[in-house]
């Protein structure tokens, strides 16, 4: 997706955040277009929280730009507050309430009045597929309703720009998948995300991606353009009933530089492995192989979004 016509609906510009000496966020720059789901990827402790906290002006920079709908978070929080929904990595729902009580509690604590209030829950109700379940017990639920009652809750107040951090931890494929089409639903409505996930499955479907590691961003764009950038040469798909002695054979060869091999990596009962020059190269690692273990096929493959996560990490 080309966005040069588009202005962005959030942006941070050289963002950084320091605890002490420890830096969390280290010049972070990226911007998110409207209608957009914009993922935020990377290992535990790598900024992804620290940065949302930022973006909504919860959280004071050490220096750098926010800026969300137009606004400077760093001067104006509170004027982006009404404009935007906040689910976070521990959200907190009341146990002890029904579902209908804790929208209730939520949308005043957004500050909607009675009429919107009644409104906005039957319409956050019937979005999440929530409607007739308005009485149970919310410690009744399961992970995935809960994370749906959740999101309902951060949505109530019609915010145009979500930030959901790692809103579906935890949650069997199923109700991940169902949480996503909800998402699908709310951009559809003009709403913009912003979410940080570990799973790859859900990165290959936001629009645009940034990587982050060690408060860094390290690779960003498409899931297309991230894969162009990270990954110089061709993977290539090896099954072999002896993977063992393969990959002790083939990561000999990469220290040694025999082979032109830049990343080895086990998939289940599969190696990937990254090679410079397909067409010359792939012969040169076939023979060699050959010599040494039986190989069952080798083929070149396209790179998942997790070979370009793993190999852009190290
Ligand atoms: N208030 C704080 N004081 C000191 N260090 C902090 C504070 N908050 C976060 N950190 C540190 O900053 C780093 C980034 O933390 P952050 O919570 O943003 O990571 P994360 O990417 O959200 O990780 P996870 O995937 O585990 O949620 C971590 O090393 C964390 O320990
Ligand atoms: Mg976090």
């Amino acid at each position: 997706m080309t966005n040069n016509h588009k202005k962005p609906v959030l942006f941070s510009k050289n963002l950084e955040k320091k605890f002490g000496d420890f830096t969390a966020v280290d010049n972070v720059s990226f911007e998110v277009y409207p209608g957009e789901i914009f993922g935020f990827l990377g290992p535990n402790g790598s900024g992804k929280t620290t940065t949302i906290r930022m973006m909504l002006g919860l959280l004071p920079p050490t220096s750098g730009t926010i800026n969300v709908l137009g606004i400077d978070v760093i001067k104006d929080a509170d004027l982006i507050r009404p404009n935007v929904g906040y689910m976070s990595q521990k959200f907190s729902l009341y146990n002890d309430l029904t579902i209908l009580q804790n929208l209730r509690f939520y949308g005043t604590a957004y500050g909607l009045d009675k009429n919107s209030l009644d409104e906005a829950i039957v319409r956050a109700l019937d979005m999440a597929g929530l409607t007739g379940k308005e009485n149970s017990q919310t410690k009744n639920l399961s992970g995935g309703w809960r994370q749906r009652l959740a999101l309902s809750a951060a949505f109530l107040h019609n915010p145009k720009v979500l930030f959901l951090d790692e809103p579906t931890a935890g949650v069997d494929p199923v109700s991940r998948r169902s949480f996503w089409n909800l998402l699908y639903k709310l951009i559809a409505h003009g709403v913009t995300v912003f979410v940080t996930t570990h799973y790859m499955d859900e990165a290959e479907h936001c629009h645009r991606l940034a990587f982050i590691q060690n408060g860094s961003i390290i690779a960003g764009g498409t899931v297309d353009e991230i894969k162009n950038s990270v990954l110089e040469g061709q993977m290539l798909e090896i099954s072999t009933s002896n993977i063992y002695e393969t990959i002790k054979y083939l990561r000999t060869s990469m220290r040694e530089k025999t082979l032109p091999i830049t990343n080895i990596e086990i998939f289940g009962s599969m190696i990937h492995l990254m090679v410079h020059e397909p067409s010359k190269n792939i012969n040169q690692v076939k023979i060699k192989l050959a010599g040494f273990v039986e190989i069952d096929h080798i083929s070149i493959i396209e790179p998942t979004l997790e070979d370009v996560f793993i190999a852009s990490m190290q």
